[in-house]
């Protein structure tokens, strides 16, 4: 009852919004000689990624778009699905009920460890980590794991504002490698957490994190949960504002993995990444900032996104604290 107190959503342009597009061609500049990291090798078809592309991407809740370099280069949207696959089931499943099942405490190691789920008595811990992840993708209605992929598909394309599809070369490569991730799941099983057959949850899951997206796209589906829910350029209602406020809050905490406090200590925002290059940072009630550059540090977070968008998070007044 101490927490019956209604939150106010703000909204507002970016500060210094006249300038955005000139910062983010600085951003672009600024970083597009930076060499660090590796490209992620373990899903085979992910180490013939280009090293050299760099896209950044800045939507604002009013809706001003601003792209500089491969903004518009496909690439999987890989864990950064797993923030709004969350959003979806807290607007399916209510706060409480995804909190028990999927957690909201940082591991403090690996996304895919399989040591975090033992210590914890099999409890994912959270919705970004792997485990978490195929846990919140087995919440998703529908009454064959086909209707809960086009639920997910259908979910993230309204967080776009456009049709997503599949990479199946992506696809076809994980799903040809991902023991680990059917361990995990048979794990979950095993503690009685997840009903359902594993191994097809973990295809569902699979396939999402094999939606072929663009830093753009992820500027604007970032931008819906700035935006309290409504997509900024299509105007569609997808999530309400309560729902963006829970998944922001479990982002913030653990969307960089075990380098989310660092993250956060430095740089002041949620942010989601993923092994194919991509990050998407989240200003409640301003706008999102996305990169996408394929190399990585070794917690599986591109060194060059990084990078750009803390840059665009000091240079635009971004910082939530
Ligand atoms: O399950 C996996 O390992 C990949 N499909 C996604 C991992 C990922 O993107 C981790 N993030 N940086």
């Amino acid at each position: 009852a101490w927490l019956d107190v209604p939150q106010q959503v703000s909204t507002g342009a970016l500060p210094g919004w006249d300038r955005v597009e000139e910062i983010v061609r600085e951003a672009h500049s600024r970083f597009s000689a930076e060499r660090g990291g590796r490209v992620a090798d373990y899903i085979p078809v992910l180490a013939e990624a280009d090293p050299d592309l760099f896209g950044l991407a800045v939507i604002e809740v009013g809706g001003g778009l601003h792209d500089a370099g491969d903004a518009r280069h496909p690439f999987s949207i890989q864990s950064i699905s797993k923030m709004f696959v969350y959003a979806l089931a807290i607007r399916e499943h209510g706060h409480e009920r995804v909190r028990d099942i999927v957690g909201v405490n940082n591991t403090g190691l690996a996304f895919n460890s399989v040591v975090a789920l033992e210590l914890n008595d099999g409890h994912p811990m959270n919705p970004m980590v792997n485990a978490g992840a195929i846990a919140t993708t087995a919440l998703m209605p529908g009454s064959t794991t086909a209707e809960q992929w086009e639920r997910v598909r259908e979910g993230l394309s309204a967080f776009a504002g456009r049709s997503l599809s599949l990479d199946g070369v992506v696809y076809a490569s994980e799903a040809a490698t991902n023991e680990r991730n059917r361990a995990l799941g048979w794990l979950l099983r095993s503690y009685g957490r997840l009903s359902g057959d594993p191994d097809e949850v973990v295809d569902v899951y699979t396939r999402q994190c094999a939606l072929s997206v663009t830093a753009h796209d992820l500027a604007v589906m970032g931008a819906t949960l700035a935006d309290g829910g409504v997509n900024p350029v299509t105007g569609e209602r997808v999530v309400s504002a309560e729902v963006c406020r829970d998944t922001l809050a479990v982002v913030a905490s653990t969307g960089l993995y075990e380098r989310s406090g660092d993250w956060l200590f430095e740089i002041g925002l949620p942010a989601k990444s993923g092994v194919a290059g991509g990050i998407v940072a989240v200003a409640p009630g301003k706008g999102a900032v996305a990169g996408f550059s394929p190399p990585l540090d070794d917690a599986g977070n591109s060194v060059r996104s990084q990078m750009a968008i803390g840059y665009l998070s000091r240079a635009l007044g971004l910082n939530l604290f």
